[in-house]
């Protein structure tokens, strides 16, 4: 069976005035059904700007999709226009988005009921009083209390908390295939960010539906995703089975992202090592290994080459690093 979402060669670019920046350069990874899947990196690494190229909400100008495609259910999406009669049924019945701050999402002057029926009844053609018995039972299962009155509050009667249950019961409310989260839990206090993960992680489960889950923290895609795509500078630089990038991570950029960060298995007194330096201006991009300027373990190599592309480095495991091909190249002549 075909992935379920299937990105190739994906490249999105900013005009911007210190010239042309690519925020995602050359981006290919799938996603398969009912699969969880983490996609990490440090600030500006190009996260965002790969799942709103998916869904066609680019800010154009400045930005644009050059190339690549977007297979979806095997449709490739990129021939449709973002305004598009068919771009719109994708956003509002076969992938949703669940943003940091939902109160950018929300209207404010719409009642939670207003909000939740609407894409019902457009996407699902239900009656005004089939859409708010869905809408409650979806309050519900998302665990907003007293649903039944709740629904007819506004957006501010809630806290931070409760709107993204909100947001989420609105991602869920015309039987996506796909939901996009996006940082869904920064905003929140770690432990309704780790209640509010689980609520997702079991939601997506019971209705078949597939996860992006976007995030800094490596603690929070341990846990939660069954694969993983490692981002830096607009390229995906590692993908593997949680497991294996954890147990054994092949691009120094990942090792460096497991030191800095804190994680959930972590015994309290480890010491945090953050990464060395900063991310390079993708305006002015070498033409080397983007991460050279920062790895422990460059070599003469590193500095003669070009960027690094994805080789195999293990089972379903890829790493876009000199090292690694080595290190490989020797195992196999071993
Ligand atoms: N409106 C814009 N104009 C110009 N460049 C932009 C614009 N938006 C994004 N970019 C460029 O795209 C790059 C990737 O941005 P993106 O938002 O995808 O990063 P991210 O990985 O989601 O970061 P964060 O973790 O902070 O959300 C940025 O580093 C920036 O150079
Ligand atoms: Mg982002």
């Amino acid at each position: 069976m075909g992935h379920l979402l299937q990105v190739k060669d994906l490249q999105t670019q900013f005009t911007t005035e210190a010239g042309k920046v690519k925020a995602v350069d050359g981006v290919t990874f799938h996603i398969d059904e009912r699969e969880i899947v983490g996609f990490v990196g440090e600030s500006g690494c190009g996260k965002s700007m790969t799942q709103l190229s998916i869904m066609q909400l680019i800010p154009n100008p400045p930005g644009r999709i050059v190339g690549g495609e977007v297979l979806f259910e095997g449709d490739d999406l990129l021939k449709y226009d973002s305004g598009s009669s068919e771009m719109r049924n994708i956003r509002g019945s076969k992938i949703s988005m669940v943003f940091q701050e939902p109160m950018t999402s929300l209207n404010p002057v719409l009642t939670i009921n207003e909000q939740l029926c609407e894409t019902m009844q457009l996407h699902m053609g239900l009656s005004r009083v089939d859409a708010r018995k869905r809408a409650i039972q979806l309050l519900k299962e998302v665990g907003i209390p007293a649903a039944e009155s709740r629904i007819d509050d506004y957006p501010h009667q809630f806290s931070g908390g409760m709107r993204q249950r909100v947001m989420i019961a609105i991602a869920l409310a015309c039987n996506p295939k796909l939901i996009i989260a996006d940082e869904p839990t920064t905003a929140l206090d770690v432990t309704t960010q780790a209640v509010l993960l689980e609520l997702m992680k079991d939601l997506v489960e019971r209705h078949n539906t597939s996860l992006a889950l976007v995030t800094h923290n490596l603690g929070v895609v341990a846990r939660y995703a069954h694969r993983i795509y490692v981002m830096y500078a607009g390229r995906i630089v590692e993908a593997g089975p949680s497991r294996q990038i954890f147990a054994n991570p092949r691009h120094p950029y990942t090792m460096g992202l497991l030191g800095s960060v804190p994680r959930l298995d972590d015994p309290r007194d480890k010491e945090l090592v953050p990464i060395q330096g900063l991310p390079p201006n993708l305006a002015k991009m070498p033409s080397t290994c983007a991460f050279l300027p920062r790895c422990p373990y460059s070599t003469s190599r590193c500095e003669n080459s070009p960027r690094p592309s994805l080789t195999e480095v293990g089972e379903r495991h890829l790493a876009a690093c000199y090292l690694n091909q080595e290190e490989h190249a020797l195992e196999n002549n071993k």
